[in-house]
């Protein structure tokens, strides 16, 4: 039998193989009769498409959908006729074929997934922008990037979500992408040498790198596997690279010796804001390090920031935020914030007034079902944020320090100790301070009286705490 030929948009036609894929299954047409080409001349197949209207849609697992949408991308010729291939067996008898990772259509679709996916990954880490102005004297931010694959499209809530308020374009071999802050247009391919070179935002970009780079894991090996050679010309961090590997091991003895920091996203927006050497200056700027940094556990929304004041009379510091707080991106606003705020009131602190954070930023948890369930950074964890949170301190500068319970203990002082042995005031780095127990601990205690006088305690905890702060002990310098 004459097979059908079906010819698509060069590039990633998503919308136009869907389409040609309903209509091929609406007429019943098994994969080996159908012939998909990519920017050829459009078949007479494809002109009945159009002129017939739409076929119904199909019936496919979300999962399968979320698959083609990623592997129209691919630059495989054959991508479409796989595709149809899987749809067709998806809908004959095989519903449950992406489950079978074993077999060669489904392996080679998840390998070109894969593909995609890195590809996408590079470019939302690796593209640059630079500044030009448009003829209105308006800034307009211009990148130049080669992607593997066609993922321009695919590529542009991320670049529009992330850079809303700026003009920009990003151009490519393949088409370009405009935002003109309300409308996306797409362009014709572009050249390199329409883009233009260094200016000032990347020499800015450049200090970032250099002062957010990590020379405790630095591995050049691992570098040029994530940054594959033919992105170095685009970067201009990368003329910095040589230097800060010779200086690598000296400047990773230095940051052990100030404890360590974070990996840090790296984010074009964030070098305007961070372009000290010496790191963050403004508890502004270091809040939009932490809201950039990786969790260090998968799946917190966020990282939840301190509240309050600059210069506050009280800082208290808790674990780490829970659920409710990653929901709502606010240090204890649960179940372990509402009883805070309760013994804050009765002993007559303003919590309005008080800087409240964490030791660590993000939420680590277990899934159980619809739940996460809370789970307690192990203390690796919270040394790895202890440097966000000093720098926070010293940021804040508030006059007192609450620690409540274990985790905030070990954050302040770097040392495990027993809240319940160190109990009452102490000194964090030359800072007045007091330890006292976890509000979430006392909200677990499973019997009545225990609690009751386990909260007694706490109370009079916090009423000790304020008499401190009216009435401070001489200083110490
Ligand atoms: N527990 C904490 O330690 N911090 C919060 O923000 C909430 C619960």
């Amino acid at each position: 039998m004459q097979s059908v030929r079906i010819a698509l948009k060069n590039g990633a036609d998503f919308e136009g193989f869907r389409r040609a894929a309903r209509q091929s299954v609406a007429r019943d047409l098994p994969p080996d009769r159908v012939d998909w080409s990519s920017g050829a001349e459009p078949s007479l197949f494809g002109e009945a498409v159009a002129s017939e209207g739409i076929a119904p849609p199909l019936s496919l697992p979300r999962a399968a959908g979320e698959l083609i949408a990623q592997v129209v991308c691919h630059r495989d010729p054959e991508r479409f006729a796989l595709l149809y291939r899987l749809i067709w067996r998806l809908l004959h008898g095989e519903h449950a074929l992406l489950e079978v990772h074993s077999d060669p259509l489904v392996h080679r679709l998840e390998t070109m997934r894969k593909s995609v996916r890195r590809d996408l990954h590079k470019m939302h880490a690796f593209l640059r922008f630079r500044e030009t102005t448009d003829p209105d004297g308006e800034a307009r931010f211009v990148a130049w990037f080669e992607p593997e694959h066609d993922i321009l499209a695919a590529t542009a809530d991320f670049f529009v979500e992330r850079f809303r308020s700026m003009r920009w374009s990003i151009l490519t071999p393949g088409g370009a992408l405009h935002w003109d802050r309300e409308r996306l247009t797409f362009g014709p391919p572009a050249h390199k040498s329409d883009a233009p070179d260094g200016d000032a935002f990347e020499a800015a970009w450049r200090r970032y790198y250099e002062s957010t780079f990590n020379p405790a894991r630095a591995n050049p090996k691992a570098m040029r596997q994530h940054m594959a050679k033919k992105y170095w010309h685009n970067l201009p961090e990368t003329a910095a690279i040589p230097e800060l590997l010779r200086t690598a091991p000296q400047r990773a003895r230095e940051m052990i010796a100030r404890g360590a920091a974070l990996p840090v996203k790296r984010d074009p927006a964030l070098a305007v804001a961070a372009m000290a050497d010496q790191g963050p200056r403004t508890l502004e700027e270091l809040n939009r390090l932490i809201a950039a940094s990786e969790p260090l556990t998968p799946g917190a929304d966020r990282a939840v920031l301190g509240e309050g004041p600059i210069g506050a009379e009280i800082a208290f510091v808790g674990e780490q935020p829970g659920d409710q707080e990653d929901r709502e991106g606010r240090p204890f606003v649960g179940p372990a914030g509402r009883l805070l705020d309760g013994v804050l009131a009765e002993v007559g602190i303003d919590r309005t007034k008080v800087y409240v954070t964490n030791a660590v930023k993000h939420f680590k948890y277990e899934p159980r079902g619809e739940r996460r369930l809370h789970k307690k950074p192990n203390p690796g964890e919270v040394k790895r944020y202890r440097w966000w949170l000093l720098k926070e301190l010293e940021l804040v500068r508030p006059h007192f320090v609450v620690a409540l319970g274990g985790t905030a203990l070990l954050s302040l002082t770097g040392k495990p100790l027993s809240v319940m042995k160190v109990r009452g005031a102490i000194q964090f780095d030359g800072v007045p301070g007091y330890a006292t127990v976890h509000p979430s601990y006392l909200l677990r205690l499973p019997d009545e009286v225990t609690k009751r006088e386990a909260m007694a305690t706490f109370r009079r905890d916090l009423e000790r705490v304020a008499a401190m702060v009216a009435a401070p002990p001489s200083r110490s310098s």
